[in-house]
């Protein structure tokens, strides 16, 4: 399947972000750990949550989901796997089920977890976590296997604030008596929703400074949480609008989560306005050129810079982009030259030259390099062509339906 966009033409026009992946997919795997139903709102309809749900299905989990939003998870019933689970080798979310499994089970095991392929994407944070906490971390080359072995809180200091080992660990000590304490965790906006509902179910969890403090041990009940709003995908129709010189509200949106990206389009000459929870991009009369580094929160988020990278070929001078986060997460560049980006490669980074745009058949290499190559393809005269497209339906809800709506030219060819 592709993507055939004929671009050229601004976007106009508003649509609603959906609920941020990153936040959904922790909270759908600490469901594990309650023991009452959950019902989580705003869960997008997208695949990568489709395979979290397929594999808690095989953990005899109860699922009821509207495809609208609404899902409800029953884990009361939920029993060890009695079968390898294939499907976790297909995103990087799986890797949750290492701290979550040996919670409620004692023990787990899984293939190794897949993802957007940024080179090598170790998990040595994760394992270090959850041995501070006691538990037995074996690997052979059919996966990773976790057991219980304490019953003790531990301290643990993250080298890095690494989303995915925040999550294990937070998941892993929620299943061991005792006060435990992950210092150096990931703040990112949907890592601190996932702490939220953990709280909405029951966990005793408190944040000091740089400091989490869980209290594990204690049951989790079940309730009713509403996931925050994807600031990433906002951020990337964001992106689109400005490239596309387009006017694109995206409503249910929050400032604090894409303060980074704003303050980039503020450097860049973009104008946009909040009201309420809507944000409005309306175009420039000319666009400055910035330099923009992605790092952990605060910092500029690395799933938006290779949607970032295109909008700089349409500022005045280009500009700079670097990645502290993914050193290998440049590999769109190379189908975005396809289309005629002019950029120089430096170490984590790129200097990206103004350039003139033009259609080309490209494939997705990633999550969001797929993302680049849309808005490369909206951003010019002529029609491009996307292959994989799946793996941009991994993270984008009714994507082609949102772009229709802005007045994009986008079909899909089987
Ligand atoms: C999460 O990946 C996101 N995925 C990624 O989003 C996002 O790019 C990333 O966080 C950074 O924000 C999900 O939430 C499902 P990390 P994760 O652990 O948890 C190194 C998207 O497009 N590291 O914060 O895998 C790692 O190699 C996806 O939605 C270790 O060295 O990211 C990388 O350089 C793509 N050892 C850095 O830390 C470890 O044990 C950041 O990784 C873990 C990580």
């Amino acid at each position: 399947m592709a993507f055939l966009i004929s671009g050229g033409k601004p976007l106009y026009g508003c649509i609603r972000a959906q609920g941020a992946k990153n936040a959904a997919l922790p909270m759908l795997f600490a469901t594990l750990l309650c023991t009452e139903p959950v019902t989580l709102y705003g869960v997008p309809d997208i695949g990568d949550v489709r395979v979290a749900l397929s594999l808690l299905s095989s953990l005899g989990v109860k699922i009821e989901y509207d495809g609208s939003g609404t899902l409800t998870v029953d884990a009361t019933a939920a029993e060890p796997p009695t079968f390898s689970l294939l499907e976790a080798e297909k995103i990087r979310a799986s890797s949750y089920l290492l701290g979550a499994t040996v919670a409620r089970f004692g023990e787990g095991s899984i293939p190794y977890p897949g993802g957007c392929s940024f080179g090598v994407r170790p998990l040595d944070y994760h394992r270090a976590g959850l041995e501070a906490l006691g538990v037995l971390w074996e690997e052979d080359a059919r996966g990773i296997r976790v057991e219980k072995r304490k019953e003790k809180g531990a301290v643990y200091h993250l080298p890095y604030p690494s989303v995915g080992a925040t999550v294990n660990f937070v998941l892993g000590a929620l299943g061991v008596k005792g006060e435990s304490t992950l210092f150096g965790y990931a703040h990112e906006h949907h890592v601190l929703d996932f702490i939220a509902f953990l709280r909405t179910v029951g966990a005793k969890i408190c944040l000091e400074g740089d400091a989490l403090h869980i209290k594990g041990g204690e049951r989790l009940t079940g309730g009713s949480y509403t996931v925050t709003p994807d600031a990433i995908e906002a951020g990337t129709y964001l992106i689109a609008a400005a490239a596309t010189g387009g006017e694109v509200t995206v409503e249910g949106v929050r400032y604090g989560e894409l303060s980074p990206l704003l303050l980039a389009f503020g450097r860049m000459n973009i104008p946009f306005r909040f009201s309420g929870d809507a944000l409005t991009v309306t175009p420039a009369s000319h666009i400055r050129t910035t330099a923009v580094t992605a790092a952990p929160y605060p910092g500029f988020p690395t799933d938006l810079h290779p949607q970032m990278t295109v909008l700089l070929s349409r500022a005045e001078g280009g500009g700079k982009i670097s990645d502290l986060v993914w050193d290998e997460r440049f590999s769109y560049l190379g189908e975005l030259e396809k289309m005629g980006l002019r950029v120089n490669r430096f170490p984590h980074g790129v200097r990206v030259f103004e350039s003139k745009l033009h259609p080309a058949v490209v494939t997705s290499t990633d999550l969001r390099g797929g993302a680049a190559l849309i808005t490369a393809a909206l951003a010019c005269e002529g029609e491009s062509k996307i292959l994989e497209e799946e793996i941009i339906l991994r993270g984008y809800e009714m994507l082609p339906v949102k772009l229709f709506s802005l007045g994009a030219d986008i079909r899909t060819e089987a």
